[in-house]
């Protein structure tokens, strides 16, 4: 699976590994009072406010009902995990980091517990559990594509959906990290997964989502054909594609995150970009093919007619329009102290 450069520390008795074990068992059983398809209600996170944002999406919820249902339209084999895998390079090269949250120090010291939501094959957590080899990191992912057998001591990787809530316990971690979830989550699955994530950081302690506009600018006509494409499929999925835009709405009304940041950044595609568009378009022309069972059937092309297109768009068109999005980081630190209700 391409994530076996770390060697296990068989034998290896670390007061860290104990912890996470420890952490582990409880998880199961955190995990098995959440029952079959409802998220776990949190006991810590504030009343939610009557923001026009999380009523609409509460309303939304109550009229649905079923949250239960995967949306996640990707298949998670061995082209996927590559790309999930290139993308995280080219993430990494264009935000200079892993992470934009104040946490650096906090990771350094030693000690910290870090969670990774929709965590792919890992490449996250690996590259963090060696940065941070003080800390303890945790994968979480309903798809086991993560590394079963060989990782670091400090990672750690569990299979649990969160459509079922996340299987911790309140106040576990010190920084909760979520990236390119959006395609997995109804727009009403929000709400219920933002108090999860309160839920599980510890008071004082930071959490991280990142999301990437679904709209290119810029853009060529055969290229907007083919983000047309994707639009409609995931709609008819439930699938907001302009949630990134509430998202920091959604942290404060938790009434639970402080500091709330947006860190955004001008994503190129194309050569045109310098050596980041480069590798966003090679990103790109990856998901070209993730997608192609998704939107094939609706734009009616044959499959070298899609290939054509997709060639077209990414090495021509793009270039020519210079066509870009954006990118966005948004954190915020949960609360230290609860303000008293009445
Ligand atoms: C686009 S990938 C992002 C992976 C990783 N966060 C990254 O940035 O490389 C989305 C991931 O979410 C996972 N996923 C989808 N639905 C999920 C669910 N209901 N619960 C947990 N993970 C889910 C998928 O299996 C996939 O690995």
């Amino acid at each position: 699976m391409g994530n076996c450069m770390y060697r296990c520390n068989d034998g290896e008795t670390d007061i860290l590994q104990q912890s996470v074990d420890n952490q582990l068992s409880n998880m199961s059983s955190v995990h098995s009072s959440y029952g079959t398809s409802t998220f776990g209600r949190p006991t810590t996170v504030a009343t939610p406010t009557t923001s026009t944002t999380r009523t609409s999406i509460a309303q939304s919820v109550a009229s649905n009902g079923d949250r239960s249902s995967s949306v996640y339209p990707i298949h998670n084999n061995e082209d996927e995990i590559n790309r999930l895998q290139l993308m995280h390079y080219m993430v990494r090269y264009g935000w200079e980091g892993n992470f934009s949250a104040p946490i650096h120090n906090i990771l350094k010291a030693g000690k910290a517990k870090v969670l990774d939501i929709g965590c792919g094959p890992g490449t996250w957590i690996l590259e963090m559990a060696a940065d941070y080899p003080h800390s303890t990191f945790i994968g979480l992912d309903n798809s086991p594509i993560f590394p079963s057998a060989i990782k670091p001591h400090n990672a750690r990787f569990y299979q649990a959906d969160v459509h079922d809530g996340l299987p911790f316990e309140d106040n576990t971690f010190d920084f909760v990290h979520q990236r390119f979830l959006a395609l997995a989550l109804k727009e009403e699955e929000w709400v219920p997964l933002i108090d999860e994530i309160v839920r599980v950081t510890k008071p004082g302690g930071y959490c991280e989502i990142m999301e990437c506009d679904f709209e290119i600018d810029k853009q060529g006509p055969v290229t907007q054909t083919l983000v047309e494409a994707v639009r409609t499929c995931i709609q008819a999925n439930g699938v907001n594609p302009y949630m990134r835009e509430k998202i920091e709405e959604l942290l404060s009304d938790t009434n639970m995150i402080v500091d709330i940041t947006v860190n955004e950044k001008v994503t190129p595609f194309g050569s045109w970009g310098g050596r980041w568009g480069e590798l966003v378009s090679d990103g790109l022309r990856m998901s070209a093919s993730t997608f192609k069972p998704i939107i094939q059937p609706t734009l009616r092309l044959s499959d070298e007619e899609y290939v054509k297109a997709i060639n077209h768009a990414v090495t021509q068109e793009m270039n020519e329009y210079r066509s870009e999005t954006k990118m966005y980081r948004i954190y915020g630190k949960r609360k230290t102290t609860t303000v008293p209700t009445e």
